[in-house]
């Protein structure tokens, strides 16, 4: 049993600046939405920290605050945003080229959005090769690209007199990388940026010059990134918290909710076939095979780890499990995907599920941006570092502690969520139990 104790939390005064590698839809879709919410023009739908409630005490006892009033999170007025990117645009014509949102609706934010100038980015082409910009910095090695950033970090937090800041990658998901010598520890991955290391990739030193400078970060793409020794180490020395990887949205959110499903009742699944269509610059970069593969290993592993053949061979040994991913210009922003679900039922008679999901990739990643950069800065706050699991919420492969497997099943991981914010307020945690409504 876990004894209620509340955490000692910090007040959440003055600003938080967010600071965002890569200014393209997810990001230009996030702050338009925070600047349209703030100004009474639309809804923060899909966000947690700003709609939902958690219970506290018996069913019984009628006590369901808003997550926002429970917690003390950083409110909307008081977030500042800045960023990176490898084209000169700022955040307005950024947001107009994603074609995300309509133009109407950007034209009413256009002044704070105008004014977020991209600084220059730390970009490899050999990591994300669809794609060139003129906005790259120039450095003598990797360490000096990475003091530059620190440098931008700096300016930023003094310019805008920001109290403390979150740092999220919404960058281009790079190609597919394990993990090398050089990510073992720290001192081999600073002798790495030194000697220019091929195997240091733009990510790990956005994330590397975060920590450095005192600042969590958080993965929204599937790279490697922060996921290795030395970045995870550095992250606990210096008592920050860090999550990811790869937004849980569009088709991998719905497996995560009907595969759980088809466990719980012991329903076999002979194949699960899933093939999307979208045409936004996301797209365009995944069409590069090492980039998809990158993408693939965090699609393909869900079910695995949702379904565990090993526990369950009759049910799920022989599961085909493919995923397709098809740059289609002309859907832009709205994605389409089609999964072809084969089960089995009573006695194995075999019966299908389809499910054709016409998204929006943009509007479905802006609340989780939003609820990651307040609830890490809560966290920071909090003085909890390291991985946070309670966040894998969020997460397409969520990071856990080496040799632990992930938890994917969104309602496990929204009883995590929910039971590490009543910890932290020293509530008694809820485990469903209920046998005090029946004594
Ligand atoms: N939208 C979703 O539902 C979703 C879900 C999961 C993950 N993601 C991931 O989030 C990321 C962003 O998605 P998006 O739709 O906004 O893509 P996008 O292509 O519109 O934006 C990415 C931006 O990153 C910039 N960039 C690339 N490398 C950079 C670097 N080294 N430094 C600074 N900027 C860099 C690109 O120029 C581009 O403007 C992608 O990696 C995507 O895979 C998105």
């Amino acid at each position: 049993m876990v004894e209620p104790t509340k955490t000692k939390v910090a007040p959440a005064d003055g600003k938080l600046g967010i600071l965002i590698p890569g200014i393209g839809a997810v990001a230009t879709t996030f702050i338009a939405g925070v600047e349209l919410v703030k100004q009474g023009l639309a809804q923060p739908v899909g966000s947690l920290t700003q709609l939902a409630t958690i219970r506290l005490g018996k069913r019984t006892d009628g006590k369901s605050p808003y997550i926002r009033d429970f917690v003390p999170l950083t409110k909307l007025n008081d977030l500042v945003f800045g960023g990176w990117d490898i084209y000169e645009d700022n955040a307005y014509q950024a947001a107009s080229n994603a074609r995300v949102l309509e133009q109407a609706q950007l034209d009413s934010v256009k002044g704070p959005l105008e004014a977020i100038q991209p600084m220059k980015a730390v970009f490899d082409h050999s990591y994300v090769r669809r794609i060139d910009g003129p906005n790259v910095k120039k450095g003598a090695n990797k360490r000096d690209l990475a003091g530059q950033l620190m440098e931008d970090i700096r300016q930023f937090k003094q310019k805008n007199g920001c109290s403390r800041l979150a740092m999220i990658w919404c960058g281009s998901t790079e190609v597919y990388k394990k993990p090398a010598a050089v990510h073992q520890s720290l001192d081999a991955f600073e002798k790495g940026l030194e000697t220019n290391d091929p195997e240091i990739a733009p990510s790990q030193i956005y994330a590397y010059a975060a920590l450095q400078s005192g600042v969590p970060f958080a993965n929204g793409a599937p790279n490697l990134t922060h996921d290795i020794p030395a970045l995870l180490d550095l992250a606990r020395d210096l008592n920050l918290p860090v999550c990811g990887k790869d937004f849980k949205t569009g088709q991998t959110f719905m497996k995560t909710l009907v595969a759980p499903g088809l466990k719980s009742r012991m329903l076999g699944v002979h194949g699960w076939f899933s093939t999307n269509i979208l045409g936004n610059r996301d797209g365009e970069v995944l069409d590069d095979p090492d980039a998809f593969k990158t993408k693939e290993e965090t699609k393909l592993s869900v079910l695995d780890q949702i379904l565990q053949p090993d526990l369950y061979p009759d049910l799920y040994k022989n599961l085909f499990h493919s995923v397709r991913i098809n740059y289609y210009p002309p859907r832009g922003d709205s994605k389409e995907g089609w999964d072809n679900i084969d089960i089995f039922g009573w006695l194995g008679y075999p019966m299908q599920i389809k499910i054709d999901f016409l998204c929006r990739d943009s509007i479905l990643a802006a609340p989780i941006v939003l609820d990651l950069v307040l609830f890490l800065d809560l966290a920071h706050r909090a003085g909890l570092r390291g991985i946070q699991e309670w966040l894998s919420f969020y997460f397409k492969a969520p990071m856990t502690a080496p040799g632990l497997y992930p938890e994917h099943d969104i309602f496990i991981q929204l009883m995590k969520l929910k039971n590490r914010l009543r910890h932290l307020m020293g509530e008694e945690l809820i485990t469903h139990l209920g046998l005090e409504y029946y004594d």
